[in-house]
């Protein structure tokens, strides 16, 4: 039997797969068809203090490899999502995490206290949003993003985990601001910009024209990140995420670096994927004699 248990900061997760943030709703209806005995935690999607009324549709489309996504963060306001799903989380046998969004730092702020108030287990700060002042992500820019976790850490008594954007120029720089700013973990990586185009209508296939990229093409790109920061930032624990989805992507993800691994767009054609990737993590273990997910964190070894 191969122990699954894993460390993220202050976090004990009882395995190490995370739900991504988006993919499994607010968790509550997920959760009714998911494999939840396989998750450490499950994050639920994103949401910001006033209610986001997002992009019209086409918001989501599949391309080669994935798919790509530009939602515009929908999501009712803190107020009514606490209303909604408050009283039920507790009656969820998975940990549950929020995820914070907003286009500035006081934004941020509300929602993170209003999901702490609704009882989740520990607080995602979603960075890969625009920034109102200059429009840019915050995730892109070391000050925007340090400011955003200082503020929201300074506010909530949770833990709280950074996520950041594959699309940095310097991801090291990133990750370091934020873990000085009271991060106790980094997510590496929400998606990456893609675009694609219709060729009957000629249209861009979403609405928004860029939009989010994930699925297993992400792997590599999330995967370089987590590499980097392991390397540079050793005791800045990560949560890696991106086109996970079999057992040994997430091997993968554990040996460069990452304490746990989310996933999300596999969700979408196999709810129950979790169970089997935690299977494939085991059947490898197995094989390799290795007796538990943590031993394998970081081993892997530059040439
Ligand atoms: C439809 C969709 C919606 C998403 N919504 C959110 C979100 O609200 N907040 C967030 O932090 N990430 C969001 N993500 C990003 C995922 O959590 C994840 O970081 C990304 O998809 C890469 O992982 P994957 O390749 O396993 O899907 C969304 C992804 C998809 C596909």
């Amino acid at each position: 039997m191969v122990d699954h248990e894993t460390t993220l900061g202050p976090v004990r997760l009882r395995t190490p797969l995370v739900a991504a943030s988006g993919t499994v709703g607010s968790v509550t209806d997920f959760a009714k068809v998911g494999a939840m005995e396989a998750y450490g935690a499950a994050v639920a999607k994103s949401v910001s203090a006033e209610p986001w009324a997002g992009r019209p549709a086409p918001r989501m489309a599949p391309t080669e490899l994935g798919m790509l996504n530009g939602i515009g963060i929908q999501n009712p306001g803190i107020d009514a999502w606490s209303d909604e799903v408050a009283k039920k989380l507790a009656k969820l046998d998975v940990p549950v995490w929020g995820s914070a969004v907003g286009h500035r730092a006081d934004e941020f702020v509300r929602s993170a206290k209003g999901l702490q108030g609704a009882g989740v287990a520990a607080i995602e700060i979603n960075l890969s949003c625009p920034n109102l002042d200059d429009g840019s992500m915050f995730a892109l820019d070391a000050d925007a993003a340090g400011q955003v976790v200082a503020e929201v850490s300074g506010a909530v008594g949770v833990p709280i985990g950074a996520k950041l954007s594959p699309n940095a120029e310097d991801i090291v720089t990133i990750a370091s601001a934020v873990g000085e700013a009271g991060a106790d973990w980094v997510v590496l990586t929400n998606t990456a910009w893609g675009f694609g185009i219709d060729l009957d209508t000629r249209k861009p296939l979403i609405t928004g024209g860029v939009g989010g990229y994930s699925g297993p093409a992400m792997k590599p790109l999330a995967l370089r990140c987590v590499w980097e920061v392991a390397q540079a930032l050793p005791q800045l624990p990560i949560l890696g995420c991106g086109g996970v989805v079999r057992g040994t992507d997430a091997i993968e993800y554990l040996m460069a670096g990452a304490s746990a691994v989310a996933i999300g767009t596999v969700h979408f054609a196999e709810p129950r994927a979790a169970r089997r990737i935690l299977d494939e993590i085991d059947l490898w273990c197995e094989a390799n004699g290795v007796l538990g997910v943590s031993e394998l964190v970081g081993t892997a070894k530059p040439w």
